[in-house]
């Protein structure tokens, strides 16, 4: 046999990475030796893959799945890989909400090669499972790496709800006082008719007292139940500002006298895309933490909001967002401030420096969860003994939000006939009497049913059926829906 020159032999070893031995020898055991090694090697990496809790898929770049580990297989509700492969390859399922959003995701993967943190729902099966995918893309294939998150999710609306619970409770003891005050003043002025009643001037003035509180009252339920609609987590484009009033109308009463509330907001509003109910909790909880901050010394609370534009200089500050314009909120205080060691830890879930009952700590953190799900940014500045800035900045959307009307019922006259159906009997007067005097004629029952036989038996004779009845809610039916 010929002997390899040196140049070859340098390329045999480097090309096999056998020793200097092995080049003058035989190469089989220790070829054997470096394949067993490469085996014991390959099996560690395979038994990571296999036992990994996150699901690990690859992907080619025409969309062929190559491999999958078993916690996907089993997530997917599949029995083994071959079964999981050919279902993704003939497009029974993916892991994303749309087909349309399948094919955006590896684009965008294709150029950034990274993606981390992508919420999307798989997509074909019985439950919807709620997952997170951290992609990559190398060599023409894509990584991807699958965890289930719904039941974090499912916790996540929980915890939401039950913190929503908390700014309600806070608000409570306010709107309580104000509702007894409200009681008194409708008290007071009846017991005082009630004695002038040969006095009609004295007994307009005290009417006039009475619907000014009535009117304050329905205002502060307006805002209640402003929490309790919208409780899904849907975002629509509104204006951040009417937020804001409708906020502070509900924080005057919780918030002492000590306690001075400016608020600026900037004229010209753009929209913002957002959840409605999460921004008042975002106010709330802002303001709640100024008002405790204040309690004992009174100061300022301060509430502001304008249109910033990050530019690419500008956005190394903000970590996470895009170039172009903001919303910004800025929340104030000048209460007793957070000292620096403890500044890095106020958005922990359950991080507190109140007693018991005063602080669960749970407020900055669903603060932070609300902004980073409209992706947006939260940042702190803070002074001990001066006081504290938080600063909010939401991205600005070109939408136009649809405003929601009140229609002012007392405004409109008219002579149709109404049926009208509420159980509260009282309600039932006061709103026949409204109704007669704008000129309707009304037919009212207290019970449905009886409202329904005389309904059907009589419905040509009646134009507008009025049922408060049935669940609380009011439903309308005009005559042109009779028929449907
Ligand atoms: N405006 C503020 N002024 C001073 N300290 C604040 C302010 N806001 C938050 N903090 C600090 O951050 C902590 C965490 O706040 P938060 O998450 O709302 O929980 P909690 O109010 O229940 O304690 C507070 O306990 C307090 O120490
Ligand atoms: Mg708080």
């Amino acid at each position: 046999m010929k002997k390899p020159s040196d140049e070859n032999l340098q390329m045999l070893k480097d090309l096999i990475g056998l020793g200097e031995s092995s080049s003058k020898k035989t190469y089989y055991s220790e070829l054997q030796d470096k394949i067993s090694e490469i085996e014991v090697e390959k099996n560690k990496y395979k038994q990571i893959f296999e036992n990994s809790p996150i699901g690990i898929i690859q992907i080619d770049i025409n969309n062929n799945m190559l491999m999958a580990n078993s916690s996907i297989i089993k997530l997917c509700g599949f029995s083994n890989e071959k079964e999981f492969i050919d279902n993704y390859n003939n497009n029974a399922f993916t892991f994303f909400k749309t087909k349309e959003e399948e094919s955006i995701f590896f684009e965008q993967l294709k150029k950034t090669k990274n993606i981390t943190n992508y919420e999307t729902a798989v997509l074909g099966f019985e439950k919807e499972i709620i997952v997170v995918l951290n992609g990559c893309f190398n060599n023409n294939i894509f990584e991807l790496f699958i965890q289930d998150i719904t039941q974090i999710k499912k916790l996540l609306s929980q915890l939401l709800q039950s913190q929503k619970l908390e700014s309600i409770g806070t608000l409570a003891a306010g709107i309580s006082h104000d509702f007894n005050n409200i009681l008194g003043i409708l008290f007071g002025n009846i017991e005082l008719s009630l004695e002038q009643i040969n006095s009609p001037e004295k007994i307009s003035r005290n009417l006039e007292e009475m619907k000014i509180a009535s009117k304050k009252a329905q205002e502060i339920v307006k805002q209640l139940l402003s929490f309790s609609r919208n409780s899904s987590l849907e975002k629509k484009p509104l204006y951040l500002n009417s937020i804001i009033k409708e906020s502070i109308k509900l924080l005057r009463s919780s918030i002492p006298k000590s306690i001075e509330i400016i608020v600026k907001l900037n004229e010209k509003e753009k929209a913002i895309s957002a959840n409605p109910t999460q921004m008042h909790q975002i106010l709330l909880n802002l303001a709640t933490n100024s008002m405790h901050a204040m309690e004992e010394t009174g100061g300022t609370l301060k509430i502001e909001t304008s249109e910033v534009y990050l530019d690419k200089e500008e956005l190394q500050h903000y970590y996470g967002l895009n170039k172009g314009y903001y919303l910004m909120l800025t929340v104030s205080d000048t209460g007793y401030g957070i000292p620096k060691e403890i500044k890095d830890k106020i958005f922990d879930p359950y991080f507190t420096t109140k007693p018991l009952g005063k602080g669960t700590g749970m407020g900055l953190s669903v603060v932070n969860g609300i902004i980073q799900s409209h992706n947006g940014i939260i940042t702190v500045y803070s002074e001990v003994n001066k006081g504290t800035v938080f600063k909010i900045l939401l991205p600005v959307v070109e939408e136009i939000p649809v405003e929601e009307k009140n229609k002012a019922i007392y405004d409109q006259k008219g002579n149709e006939t109404v049926l009208l159906v509420d159980d509260e009997e009282q309600l039932l007067k006061i709103e026949t009497k409204i109704l007669e005097h704008l000129g309707y004629k009304v037919i009212s029952f207290s019970d449905s049913e009886d409202a329904l036989i005389y309904f059907s038996q009589n419905y040509s004779n009646i134009d507008l059926r009025y049922d408060n009845a049935e669940n609380k809610r009011k439903r309308i039916i005009r005559k042109d829906d009779f028929n449907k």
